[in-house]
């Protein structure tokens, strides 16, 4: 079974818009600062801009890839206070002189407007369950895993590669939140050992941005009760790429996100979605 987005969008798509106009919200902006030439942050970029128009917002977007450390965090601080914007959102990966300060660009950004929900103490109250709060990527997988019935991940081993401050931890965290037995992979992980652990998970979930690095070759085993998640996407010379060979495994697995369609779109609404769900912050 492939696991679209599309049959939740709808309906994620009309709470938002009711709760932005019930709240006088209409017109007010969101601004994302996109701080880098990265190919595959412009086409999120161009679908966060299209989907907040959607909604009636307007979707303010900075791109700066020169851009300096203090005037960032003027930026920052600007529309901080500026009571018209009401989400902010920093897009990964930043330009190189930016690098070294990424959590000290994030955690500026007023908790209020965090929408990608990136910021520490959201992440921390989230962690000792103060609060039920996710980051726009796994709020998405984690949508997607609740709409077509695998949400309840309770005594299920999930593989998750990639272990990033945007996806891996956060998600890895509302697994075992949730009751599951969670292995997180990175690049230093033993190849070999990621091999053997993915034939016995129950979930594999790959968000590391290299193309298929699940592919046939990985499939040793009766794959038929798995699901998988691809959260993966870049573009090279011009063509888009993703971490899961989904064609092949369609027919192999239980579940699968296809890309486009699966994870990317689904985001693109949980983020704006925050918007609703940091009012309770
Ligand atoms: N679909 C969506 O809505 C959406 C949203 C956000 C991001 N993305 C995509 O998701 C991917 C990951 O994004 P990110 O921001 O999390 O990236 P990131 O910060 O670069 O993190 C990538 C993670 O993958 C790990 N990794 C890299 N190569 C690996 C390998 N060969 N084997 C195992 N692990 C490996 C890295 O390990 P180390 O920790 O050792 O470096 C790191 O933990 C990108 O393709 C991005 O475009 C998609």
């Amino acid at each position: 079974m492939l696991l679209l987005a599309k049959p939740l969008l709808s309906t994620i798509q009309q709470t938002t818009t009711t709760y932005l106009a019930d709240h006088g919200l209409i017109w007010k902006k969101v601004v994302i600062f996109l701080w880098s030439d990265d190919v595959a942050s412009r086409v999120y970029v161009q679908s966060k801009q299209k989907y907040g128009q959607k909604l009636w917002l307007q979707v303010e977007v900075i791109q700066r890839v020169d851009i300096q450390y203090d005037e960032a965090v003027a930026l920052i601080h600007h529309h901080n206070q500026d009571p018209t914007t009401i989400g902010m959102i920093i897009q990964l990966p930043l330009a190189e002189q930016l690098r070294p300060y990424q959590a000290d660009l994030l955690t500026m950004v007023d908790v209020h407007k965090d929408i990608d929900g990136l910021w520490w103490v959201g992440v921390g109250r989230s962690l000792v369950g103060q609060w039920d709060f996710l980051p726009a990527t796994p709020k998405s997988a984690v949508g997607i895993l609740d709409h077509y019935g695998y949400g309840n991940v309770s005594g299920k081993i999930i593989l998750v590669i990639g272990q990033s401050v945007l996806f891996g931890r956060p998600f890895a965290l509302e697994m075992i939140k949730r009751g599951a037995t969670v292995i997180c992979g990175n690049s230093r992980s033993p190849v070999g050992f990621l091999q053997s652990t993915a034939q016995t998970a129950d979930i594999i979930v790959s968000a590391t941005g290299r193309r298929h690095l699940i592919d046939r070759s990985r499939h040793s085993s009766d794959w038929s009760e798995k699901v998988l998640i691809d959260v993966g996407y870049g573009i090279q010379d011009g063509k888009a790429f993703w971490d899961i060979d989904w064609e092949y495994f369609v027919d192999h697995v239980a579940a699968i996100t296809p890309v486009p369609g699966g994870v990317g779109p689904m985001t693109v609404a949980a983020l704006f979605h925050n918007i609703i769900d940091l009012q309770t912050f």
